[in-house]
């Protein structure tokens, strides 16, 4: 498999000379600011189709030959993107099979981007063949280090070649009308499918009650983009064996299984755009972490991150700039939990249209002398001191369970509540185990849980084939599990599991979960443990305690005194059930016990501060909002070259990179 292998860590942005085609005086002064700010590395021709091929058949690419020779020419390195993610107007015009149709049916006009339909042959053509052409031409151009196909792939289809082949998938899937008859429970309501053709997707102006169709169109939608993406990458990979391939994945989205669709890539690649300067920073923080978490564990390997902004968005409601020292800072942070790269939409703000105010390294102002081109400057130079960090890993022991097909489960669900509150709650796991310095892994269900020492699993709601059995095996070999509220319901077409909850895990939990309440955003119950009463909301499991040991109960409703918390001893291991959702001071306490019963070494940092180790570099953050005091191990500040470490104070935004 090709690998992303710069001989540096990359520092660049989305470059879109074909929107400065005629202004050759910009291209020039574009490869002096890039040099100037220490960027090696821009992804070229995202968004460029209608300059590749501004009529059918009609290549034009001399353009993007001129690009690529004065980039190399002055040592910057490419990833060439193909152009997929939008489509030239001529296309749309005279083949509107190529845009999408819309769950009621109706087929988009041209226009936007990302609005394209998978399954189309005639789309699948044309981007086959410019990629080819592409390769062709520049896969073999020295500047030229990876691939960027499309761009942030996303949403459906709901054409009639789309209906059609989800209807195969299904077979596949399925076998038989009765096994997925039976699978879908579609006995409720009458609505038993008896021809294949009675299927379509799940449209609000259709079919929308049968859970089981919801999360087989999610898995399908996965399945034509994973298709769609093989597709466009056949003619790249067969002119450029030797070349990665990647696409940019976004935040915490739920669209798309990225454990299905990394398998297609060679490296994962991340676009960032947290809300730093919100109200609450250790949280926007934690976000972050947690995208990257997930993003290096994708492929358990360093990935690159393929945007974010050097100053401003324009698309929150509201576009705060990044205070002084928050670029180098959260730049860092995506280094310090494996990217290899650190790259920015933008390099140059665009004159018109949608994204003209998102911010770049380079404004309308056209110079340098701007306080965000000196803050790519100082990332620049600070990722050449951190070259050595290039391919290492961390060492990680603690994972968090974020199942996208769980996800979608919890969503689809009716009752007990609305909203679940699934990804808060799995933050707010991840916010106690990295508020003790732990490394994370974001895993999911078919994930290997072998190397961890603790798995927190919050809301396993839907249980995968097998997931259960491995959980319970971990557990046997002396991990530690974490489950909360709502594990352990359904199968993975979400049909309910007989015999009393959590299922299949009922007996690694030691617990039978026989009603679930819920409370209003305002409403509290609280747990009653160790002398102590801690707050905790929106979901209460009442629980039996079979096998487990009661470690809390609750304090308040008619379940007052009976058990929250509970502890179940299995093998050399122990799986704990916490019944509802609890704040932040009873998970703080409950993982300091549990990763010390587990024998995990932890370091308890002030809120707002991140540890992460990357081979033998050390990352202190403050992200705090204010000074912080941390005590480090003693080395080399690996920014500065001066000895490090001991009592350390990281000032507001501060950051402390430390060779050990
Ligand atoms: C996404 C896209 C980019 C750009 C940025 C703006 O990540 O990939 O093309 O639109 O958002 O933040
Ligand atoms: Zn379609």
């Amino acid at each position: 498999m090709p690998e992303l292998n710069l001989p540096f860590l990359g520092h660049g942005g989305d470059y879109n000379p074909d929107q400065w085609l005629d202004r050759p005086d910009i291209l020039k002064e574009d490869i002096r600011l890039m040099k100037l700010a220490g960027c090696n590395l821009m992804s070229v021709g995202i968004f460029a189709w209608a300059a590749l091929e501004p009529e059918e058949g009609r290549y034009e690419f001399d353009w993007l030959e001129s690009v690529l020779d004065d980039l190399h020419a002055n040592g910057i390195s490419v990833f060439l993107a193909t152009p997929s993610g939008a489509r030239p107007a001529w296309m749309s015009q005279k083949y509107p099979e190529v845009l999408r149709v819309r769950s009621d049916g109706l087929r988009n006009f041209h226009g936007n981007r990302h609005n394209h339909c998978y399954t189309s042959p005639v789309y699948r053509g044309f981007v086959q063949k410019i990629n080819r052409a592409l390769a062709e031409r520049f896969g073999h151009h020295p500047a030229v280090k990876g691939w960027h196909i499309s761009n942030e792939f996303s949403g459906d289809c709901h054409c009639e070649l789309c209906q059609a082949a989800f209807r195969d998938f299904l077979k596949t899937r399925y076998g038989t009308l009765d096994a997925l008859n039976h699978a879908w429970w579609t006995s409720f309501w009458s609505k038993t499918y008896t021809d294949w053709n009675q299927l379509r997707g799940p449209s609000t102006a259709g079919e929308f009650a049968i859970q089981g169709l919801k999360v087989a169109w999610q898995r399908f939608m996965t399945h034509q983009t994973t298709d769609f993406i093989r597709a466009e990458a056949a003619p790249i990979r067969e002119v450029t064996p030797e070349l990665p391939v990647t696409t940019n994945l976004m935040m915490l989205f739920d669209g798309l299984d990225y454990y299905e669709l990394a398998k297609e890539l060679d490296f994962a690649s991340f676009d960032n755009y947290p809300d730093w300067g919100a109200p609450d920073e250790e949280w926007t923080a934690l976000k972050s972490a947690f995208n990257y978490d997930w993003m290096r564990s994708l492929k358990q390997k360093p990935f690159a991150l393929m945007e974010s902004t050097p100053s401003q968005v324009n698309w929150h409601d509201v576009c705060k700039l990044k205070k002084p020292g928050m670029h180098l800072l959260s730049s860092l942070q995506a280094v310090a939990q494996g990217a290899d790269t650190v790259q920015y939409f933008q390099w140059r703000k665009s004159r018109g249209a949608a994204e003209k105010f998102h911010g770049a390294v380079v404004g309308h102002s056209g110079h340098e002398h701007t306080r965000v081109f000196r803050d790519v400057r100082d990332v620049g130079e600070a990722l050449e001191k951190l070259a050595g960090i290039r391919g290492a890993m961390p060492d990680v022991r603690v994972a968090l369970v974020y199942d996208v097909n769980n996800r979608w489960g919890l969503q689809f669900c009716e009752g007990p509540r609305r909203d679940k509150k699934y990804v808060e709650t799995l933050l707010e796991h991840y916010r106690a185990l990295k508020r003790l310095g732990l490394a994370v892994d974001v895993i999911d269900e078919t994930c290997d849980f072998n190397k961890y020492k603790l798995i927190a699993a919050p809301m396993l709601y839907m249980l995968r084939p097998g997931a259960a059995e491995r959980l319970d095996a971990f557990v046997e070999n002396g991990g530690a599990l974490v489950c909360t509220c709502l594990t352990g319901r359904v199968d993975e077409d979400d049909l309910c599991f007989l015999g009393g909850f959590p299922g299949p895990l009922r007996r690694t939990l030691g617990i039978w979960a026989e009603e679930t309440d819920a409370l209003y955003d305002d409403e509290q119950n609280g747990i009653r443990m160790d002398g102590k009463e801690y707050a905790c909301g929106t979901m209460c499991d009442l629980i039996h305690a079979e096998t487990a040991e009661v470690l809390g109960t609750y304090a308040r409703d008619f379940y007052a005194g009976q058990p929250c918390v509970t502890a179940n001893r299995l093998g050399a291991g122990t799986a704990y059930y916490i019944a509802s959702r609890p704040g932040a001071d009873f998970l703080d306490d409950f993982y300091a016990a549990v990763t010390a019963q587990a024998g995990l070494e932890t370091t308890p940092l002030p809120a707002g501060v991140q540890l992460a180790r990357r081979g033998d570099f050390l990352f202190a953050m403050n992200f705090s909002g204010a000074p912080a005091r941390v005590d480090l191990p003693r080395g080399t500040d690996a920014l500065t070259g001066a000895p490090a470490g001991g009592e350390t104070e990281l000032p507001v935004n501060g950051i402390k990179v430390i060779r050990e």
